[in-house]
């Protein structure tokens, strides 16, 4: 038997925008995780994939070439060399909620993609589970940056420009971050079509907006290198008014930002997506407590507190 497994994620700065060529800051969730483990199956039983949360079943032989999970399977048994179909039974588990920004398909997909590497005895450098996670990404959103599969796969803070290698980004203090889930789901594939029937419309507009957020991402990766926080929290404001700006915010989301900064939060923002899922609040020892309470009294579905940088990643 053989379990591997896949951090969540949150965008920090630059979501959307880095759907339209521009850099985008990105770390890890180590808290919430998701889950493949593979175990050996009668023989001739062929490989069976059952993702629990779902209660989806899927047999590999008889799987539509466009699902998601099959797609990165089949891949992952050919980079491990594996031609034939193996006899195995692989069950799928996340604790990342669903459609709320933390990167929960590419999770899944990651963890597959490992244990399938694992339990073959070869090993799966990030480089490959990003490119592998990527396929099912582009099936679940249809024209992904490629962020989310970037920093689930090195599990680091990343760097991130579309069409090249994610940089690891340096983190000169450790920072903490509130994630507060609005339960309200929503899926990257509606708000970045929204985004780009926008964008279409107006152009000259858009782009600006794009601009003004490359400015404020390039801030805000000098200010975490050198450990500058008072000045990270109000890029993280200024992001989210050009957030507002995109269309991509709605009531709740600035009901949970509102109470994070009335506790005493440095900054906040929506996170991934926009339009439900989550925000993220930056907080530190004295705020974190009464900031967490605070997005709890206003409505927030959980809350998680995390850390960015030192070896939490
Ligand atoms: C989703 O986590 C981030 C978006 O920018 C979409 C993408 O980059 O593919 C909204």
């Amino acid at each position: 038997m053989t379990t591997s497994t896949a951090s969540g994620k949150i965008i920090l700065f630059g979501e959307h925008a880095v759907v339209y060529g521009r850099p985008a800051i990105a770390a890890p969730v180590t808290q919430v995780r998701a889950t493949a483990t593979v175990t050996e199956a009668a023989r001739g039983s062929g490989c069976l994939l059952a993702a629990q949360d779902t209660g989806e079943e899927v047999r590999l032989s008889t799987a539509s070439p466009a699902h998601p999970l099959a797609l990165v399977l089949r891949l992952a048994l050919a980079e491990a060399g594996i031609n034939r179909e193996p006899d195995w039974r692989i069950v799928l588990r996340s604790e990342i909620p669903m459609a709320s920004g933390l990167g929960s398909g590419a999770a899944v997909s990651a963890a597959l993609v490992r244990a399938v590497l694992a339990h073959a005895g070869q090993p799966a450098s990030p480089e490959m589970v990003s490119r592998l996670v990527y396929r099912s990404e582009e099936i679940y959103h249809g024209t992904p940056s490629g962020i989310d599969n970037a920093v689930i796969a090195y599990e680091r803070p990343v760097w991130f420009v579309k069409g090249r290698p994610a940089e690891t980004l340096p983190v000169g203090r450790p920072f903490h971050l509130a994630i507060a889930d609005s339960g309200i789901p929503s899926p990257t594939k509606e708000s970045v079509d929204h985004v780009r029937r926008a964008w279409q419309a107006d152009p000259a507009t858009y782009e600006a907006i794009f601009h003004r957020i490359t400015d404020i991402v390039h801030g805000a990766r000098r200010a975490i290198r050198d450990g500058r926080y008072a000045v990270l929290g109000p890029l993280m404001d200024a992001n989210q008014q050009r957030l507002q700006a995109l269309g991509v915010s709605s009531p709740v989301l600035e009901r949970l930002i509102e109470a994070a900064r009335g506790a005493g939060a440095g900054g906040a923002k929506l996170s991934g997506g926009g339009r439900g899922g989550n925000i993220i609040a930056l907080v530190d020892g004295e705020s974190a407590q009464p900031v967490q309470a605070a997005l709890l009294a206003a409505g927030a579905k959980r809350v998680i507190l995390t850390q960015v940088g030192g070896e939490h990643g």
